[in-house]
């Protein structure tokens, strides 16, 4: 079952993040970061946020994003950036080199080549012991029916290139291409990908 995410799935969205991205710059910035980030997400008006739940009601999944990805970042840090700083103070002390990338994830939304009627995937996980059995490939569908009835005609999303041909067999199969490439900041080679609606 799909469902909207609502502000009590925040507990376990976080924990499937961080067990379905356990290496990744959210998940290393912490869970109380994370809880910031989909709560913002589950609460603007412009966000989609859905969660998927086994036949038991456990939440197994979510699928996250925006119908207004440009600007994003800052509107997610305007009101709550002290709140954000404090949630990933401990891992910027631990690892100070986070701080250009979350200085760099500012611009990102600048440098989104997204229009009014893109929608923008920022993030899907599906807890390791649930993937494969169709969780992931749902998700999108829901979402990319959301994005529709926003008005919405198109939805991108990026992500690695290299080391990650599962996602990129997984986003081909659900209907997306690759629409450019590009190298982050950091030297990660990533894929952009759209669909249409
Ligand atoms: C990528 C990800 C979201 C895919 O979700 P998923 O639920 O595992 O994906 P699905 O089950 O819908 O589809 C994947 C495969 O399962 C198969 N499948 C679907 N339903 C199935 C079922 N009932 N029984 C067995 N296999 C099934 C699909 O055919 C597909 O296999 P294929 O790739 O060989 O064709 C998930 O693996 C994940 O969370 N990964 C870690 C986080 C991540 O990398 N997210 C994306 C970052 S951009």
């Amino acid at each position: 079952m799909i469902r909207k995410m609502s502000l009590r799935d925040i507990d376990p969205v976080v924990q499937a993040h961080l067990l379905s991205f356990p290496k990744f710059f959210l998940s290393i910035l912490g869970p109380r970061f994370l809880s910031l980030y989909y709560t913002f997400l589950c609460s603007d008006p412009d966000g989609i946020a859905l969660v998927g739940l086994n036949q038991t009601g456990r939440i197994t999944g979510f699928v996250a994003g925006t119908t207004n990805p440009r600007g994003f970042y800052t509107r997610l840090l305007k009101k709550q950036w002290l709140k954000f700083a404090a949630a990933s103070f401990t891992a910027v002390l631990k690892k100070p080199s986070l701080i250009p990338r979350l200085l760099g994830a500012l611009n990102y939304p600048k440098e989104n080549p997204a229009g009014l009627d893109v929608a923008g995937l920022y993030s899907i996980g599906i807890l390791p012991s649930d993937q494969q059995q169709g969780m992931g490939r749902q998700l999108v569908a829901e979402f990319l029916k959301e994005a529709r009835n926003l008005g919405c005609r198109q939805v991108f999303l990026t992500t690695d290139r290299d080391d990650n041909q599962r996602v990129n067999n997984f986003y081909q199969k659900n209907g997306f291409t690759v629409k450019r490439q590009f190298i982050t900041p950091q030297g990660r080679r990533m894929n952009e990908y759209r669909t249409d609606l």
